[in-house]
């Protein structure tokens, strides 16, 4: 198995990748991105995170780099390149031709070749490989997937995403089993502490481990390999929810020893709003029921799970052209831009009065994503602030015992928005500090 994956990853990369060569702007900007990319090329990607000349060329691939309005929530949804854009209005016009034929005749035939570019990306085979519409959907399948009996346990935590942990209440409250939610206080800067936690947490019941890879609510970047590792030794399968990872972070699936792994690509992949992806070992998809429900619920074909009846093979579609866009920056230099830029704020708004961070700016422990908090005021009071007089959009937290306004920023946003940033958060702490 590990053998065929990599010759199908050698095989692949040797394909390489390019920018969708549609329209004049694309033949301007992939030459411009060329020689960019040429001037760049033997730097590393810690280097080239602070080129700013590099970046603008990646800018102008995106249409939000012109709005008026900075946007600071990529960890919510974050937009598609125009490359994209315009590949989903080319592939929606089609369609408009004649649904049926289009969509389930031509169309149709290129979820393959997006699957097979996924499992590039991912590292996996393009088997292990179910395309749907974000990691709600992805994650709820192997949950309610799993044979589980009354009495099992399953560990999480209270830092998991909501939708998530309303999947394994639902489970508890309906069939008996036991979900167990551990609960951390982030920023922790200590791996081994985080092991230890689910380590102390499991049973001679425990089945499962669900992990959220990248904390949304404060960016804190989990052990999961640690954790699987000690999962293996215990008998245990664990499941990643890899919403906020995948596209940022610079990793294969298969490297974190995980048994399933669920993820949007609308966040940090820059695909079409309604996409997503679910990654199951070869050797667990047959004991997988599938959520909705195929023919064949018991076959280790991974195409049981996308029997969604109708939806649009245009959005699916972009898919392809999203992740030509992301290997022409490459993964690890795009880790390393987005946490360059989150460093590139949060240091600085450090030494305003009343002003704390909730994530830890080591590079071990944090990339895009941090939380902010001013003394005194509500995360809410903080984001209207922010929108109200600066036109910044941030995404305000209250949850559990998390309180801070996320920023998160991507491969579009430049310096100087982000100077603008640390200039509203310096007003308002003073403003604060001053009543
Ligand atoms: C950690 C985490 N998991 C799952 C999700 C669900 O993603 P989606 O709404 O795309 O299904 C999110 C959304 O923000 C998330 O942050």
């Amino acid at each position: 198995m590990a053998h065929n994956r990599r010759d199908f990853v050698k095989k692949m990369a040797a394909a390489g990748s390019a920018f969708s060569l549609n329209s004049l702007f694309n033949v301007t900007h992939a030459a411009d991105f060329a020689v960019a990319n040429q001037r760049v090329q033997h730097l590393s990607p810690l280097e080239v995170a602070t080129d700013e000349t590099y970046w603008s060329t990646i800018q102008q691939g995106y249409t939000a780099s012109s709005s008026s309005i900075i946007i600071l929530n990529n960890g919510g949804v974050s937009p598609s390149p125009l490359v994209v854009q315009q590949a989903v209005e080319r592939y929606n016009q089609m369609v408009n031709q004649g649904p049926s034929y289009y969509m389930w005749r031509i169309l149709d035939q290129g979820r393959e070749p997006v699957r097979e570019k996924l499992a590039l990306l991912a590292g996996t085979l393009p088997d292990e490989i179910a395309i749907n519409r974000n990691a709600t959907e992805a994650l709820n399948t192997v949950i309610y997937g799993l044979d589980l009996a009354k009495g099992d346990e399953v560990i999480g935590t209270l830092q998991d995403y909501p939708n998530i942990i309303q999947a394994w209440r639902q489970r508890a409250q309906r069939e008996g089993i036991v979900y167990k939610q551990l609960s951390f206080n982030f920023p922790i800067e200590d791996d081994e502490q985080i092991v230890r936690e689910y380590e102390k947490a499991i049973t001679p019941r425990t089945k499962i481990i669900h992990v959220t890879h990248v904390i949304n609510w404060v960016g804190q970047i989990m052990p999961v390999q640690k954790i699987c590792q000690m999962a293996k030794k215990h008998g245990i399968e664990v499941v990643v929810d890899g919403a906020h990872s995948f596209g940022l972070l610079d990793f294969k699936i298969p490297d974190l020893g995980c048994d399933y792994f669920g993820t949007s690509l609308h966040k940090f992949l820059s695909a079409p709003v309604g996409t997503g992806m679910l990654w199951i070992k070869k050797e667990k998809i047959a004991k997988i029921w599938p959520l909705l429900c195929n023919s064949q619920p018991k076959s280790d074909d991974i195409r049981k799970f996308e029997t969604l009846g109708t939806r649009s093979f245009p959005i699916e579609q972009g898919i392809g052209e999203a992740i030509n866009f992301h290997n022409a920056i490459g993964g690890k230099r795009k880790e390393e831009r987005v946490r360059f830029l989150k460093n590139y704020w949060a240091e600085k708004v450090l030494k305003f009065p009343g002003v704390k961070l909730s994530t830890s700016l080591k590079s071990q422990f944090s990339c895009g994503i941090c939380g902010v908090s001013i003394d005194g005021m509500t995360p809410g009071e903080v984001e209207g602030k922010l929108m109200a007089k600066y036109k910044i959009n941030t995404s305000p937290t209250v949850w559990e015992n998390i309180s801070c306004v996320r920023v998160t920023p991507h491969v579009y946003t430049t310096r100087a928005e982000l100077d603008k940033l640390v200039k509203a958060i310096g007003e308002i702490a003073a403003d604060k500090k001053k009543s």
